[in-house]
């Protein structure tokens, strides 16, 4: 494996996803809690950040922990080599940032194999190492920057200034798999199905003859963690599906009946009215989350003791629920740890297993699709814990979530007639709590509105609202006005995250 030292760069789960990519599996560590490094690590990974090595409090790591690796730093991390070693780093007086080209290249050495003079690098730094020692040899360039690649001669140390793992250098998945496979030695056998065959290994070794429960939600993550730990231990799997009465429109029986086909052990348990009453009267955001959470956090709880004998609590926990980008505001940074459902673990005294949490979401959507798990459901849109709850504002009642069910069918529905439910990362309807005034045949109408929301994304950290077709927002509005009782408006949010965020809750 390669570990990537995280000096709080945004650009660091990039690094990590551009080298899986090529089929190596990798590590993010944050630069002050290095991991045990034994003969499985290939190669090491040092990061940029958003720090000068010029500034007093900038990350320092002691660079003989990693003498007998190969070692390639990125922007932060070349500069930082580049000063530890007595070359001189200074302020850059043009500013480097964006695009440039290579104006020298050494192709004879290892690194820059196949990567030719003009190749477009991606340069984003405020710094510019203006000197290197003796023993460094520069082996690329760009008009502004010099040292824009150098290897430590006769070491497999090796640092660029510009960022590779952004799409924009062009050949720089050449350059990583060039320090990859031809400087660490990796062999890249680290796919889907690789992944699947030894997960179920360690799944079986791990978990024996033991009971373990999984809470499904019909989300991708719960999903392709039920497929797979059901592989490796069959039936000692009991799944738990909760309908909170907070999901889309005959979501609870679609999902489980598709589930079934699947072979799973799975258990549906109808919590609507348990859900609602709770939530009755509750109009602040973050108690009508805290209330759905207090009550599946029951309802779980009971439905997992009814399994005998039960050990293990599975979840889908991710990788990115895990890593988040090291804090680099000082010295006590740690990685955060999170879960999807907070308090649950402790609360259950379960020992708990997380097949996924290496994982990025599209490795996930690629080994659930190795997993021969279809399309439909891997491609499911996000939809949050509290449902609709958090897309009703203000106080939640039956009426207005069977509203709002029936606006948001349509509005799906029409988005997959259209084609365009795979092109938007997250769609969903609003319901809110204002009224305005219509007119429908020959009558006044004083009804509620209904928002659509549809956003393009990555990760949901940030968000563009998607430039939907005028004649398909035609279409659902007229629907929508015609077809649902008591919405007598639609509105589309032209909202992007930031400042607005994805939920209206
Ligand atoms: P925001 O509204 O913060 O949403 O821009 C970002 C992503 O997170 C989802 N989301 C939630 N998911 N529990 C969840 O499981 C929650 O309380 C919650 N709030 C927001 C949201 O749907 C979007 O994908």
């Amino acid at each position: 494996k390669i570990i990537i030292l995280d000096f709080g760069s945004q650009f660091t789960q990039l690094i990590a996803r551009r080298v899986r990519e090529l089929n190596v599996y990798c590590e993010i560590h944050p630069f002050n809690h290095i991991p045990e490094l034994d003969s499985t690590v290939k190669g090491v990974i040092l990061s940029g950040s958003p720090y000068s090595v010029r500034q007093e409090d900038a990350p320092f790591v002691d660079l003989s922990t990693f003498t007998v690796y190969p070692l390639l730093a990125v922007c932060y991390g070349a500069q930082f080599i580049a000063q530890q070693s007595g070359g001189d780093v200074q302020a850059s007086n043009t500013r480097e940032y964006g695009r440039a080209n290579l104006s020298f290249v050494n192709n004879a050495n290892k690194l820059f194999k196949g990567i030719n003079i003009d190749s477009q690098v991606w340069m984003s730094h405020g710094d510019t190492i203006k000197n290197v020692p003796e023993n460094f040899e520069i082996i690329a360039s760009t008009s502004e920057v010099e040292v824009a690649g150098y290897q430590v001669k006769g070491t497999n140390t090796y640092a660029i200034q510009f960022h590779p793992e952004v799409t924009h250098s062009t050949d720089g998945k050449v350059l990583l798999e060039n320090f990859l496979v031809d400087i660490c030695g990796c062999s890249q056998d680290w796919t889907a199905d690789a992944f699947v065959e030894t997960t179920i290994a360690e799944l079986k070794a791990k978990l024996g003859n033991d009971k373990v429960v999984l809470g499904l939600s019909g989300g991708v993550d719960s999903s392709v963690a039920a497929i797979l730990l059901h592989k490796a231990i069959g039936k000692n799997l009991h799944c738990i599906f909760v309908d909170n009465g907070l999901l889309r429109k005959d979501e609870f029986e679609s999902v489980l009946e598709q589930y079934k086909h699947m072979g799973l052990n799975i258990k549906g348990i109808d919590a609507k009215d348990r859900f609602l009453s709770q939530l009755a009267g509750v109009k602040d955001p973050e108690l009508k989350r805290k209330a759905i959470g207090r009550v599946f956090i029951e309802v779980f709880d009971d439905a997992a003791h009814e399994v005998q004998d039960v050990v293990w609590l599975a979840q889908g926990t991710i990788y990115p629920d895990i890593i988040e980008s090291v804090s680099v505001k000082g010295p006590s940074a740690t990685i955060k740890s999170h879960h999807n459902v907070g308090g649950l673990p402790d609360f259950m005294k379960l020992k708990v297993v997380e097949p996924l949490n290496t994982l990025f979401k599209d490795e996930v959507r690629r080994v659930g699709k190795t997993l021969g798990i279809e399309g439909f459901i891997l491609g499911r849109h996000p939809f949050p814990g509290p449902g609709l709850a958090i897309r009703i504002l203000g106080d939640v009642t039956p009426e207005k979530v069977a509203i709002l069910q029936e606006a948001d069918a349509i509005y799906i529905n029409n988005l997959k007639e259209a084609g365009l439910y795979d092109k938007v990362w997250q769609a969903g309807a609003i319901f809110l709590p204002v009224q305005s005034v219509g007119v429908m045949g020959d009558e006044r109408t004083y009804e509620n509105v209904i928002c659509l929301r549809a956003v393009e994304s990555v990760d949901g950290m940030t968000a563009d609202w998607c430039h939907l077709p005028y004649n398909v927002l035609a279409k659902i509005s007229n629907e929508i006005i015609n077809k649902v009782k008591g919405i007598n408006r639609v509105v589309y949010d032209i909202s992007s995250k930031p400042p607005a965020t994805i939920e209206w809750e």
